[in-house]
């Protein structure tokens, strides 16, 4: 396991700090970690179960149940892509395997250059939209007209690629 650095420990203490005197602070918690370093390492799970009198498992439990928290780290740039029955009958697994063809990460893994993570997920509530893909937050309907995902990869990939150029 790979160690987290000083300052990504130092960044669980303040979280945890600063809502342990609050009634349900695990969530919280979780969600705090979750925002700031990408995923929950077992060292946040440690301290969060150490500061709210309860057990690793008991939290892991909860990480594992709600599909927000993650505890592998994520891309930089992380595409869901929704496989709920709505957008699947309107096309969504090709708008998955096009996502992991273009990007070079598996589905629900991350690319080897770290730059993106495909997660297909289960209905995000928007199924007039249908087929429904996220980019970092920005939600695009009816993605796979006039080919609206694969061009907005293809974008940022060409960014992230003039970065390293
Ligand atoms: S099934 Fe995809 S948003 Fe509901």
């Amino acid at each position: 396991m790979e160690r987290l650095s000083p300052a990504a420990l130092a960044d669980i203490d303040a979280i945890v700090a600063a809502h342990k005197d609050e009634p349900g602070p695990t969530i919280v918690m979780l969600h705090d970690v979750q925002n700031k370093i990408g995923y929950i390492p077992f060292e946040a799970m440690e301290k969060i179960a150490d500061a709210c009198g309860t057990s690793v498992a008991e939290v892991y439990g909860v990480v594992k149940f709600y599909a927000q928290f993650t505890t592998e780290p994520k891309g930089k740039h992380v595409i869901n892509i929704c496989l709920g029955t709505a957008c699947y009958v309107k096309g969504a697994q090709a708008l998955v395997d096009r996502a992991t063809e273009l990007t070079g990460a598996p589905v629900n893994g991350t690319s080897p250059d770290g730059l993106f993570s495909v997660d297909a997920t289960r209905c995000l509530g928007a199924c007039g939209l249908a087929p429904v893909a996220v980019i970092d937050d920005h939600v695009i309907g009816q993605a796979n007209e006039q080919n609206k995902l694969v061009k907005a990869l293809t974008k940022i990939i060409a960014e992230e690629h003039d970065k390293v150029a």
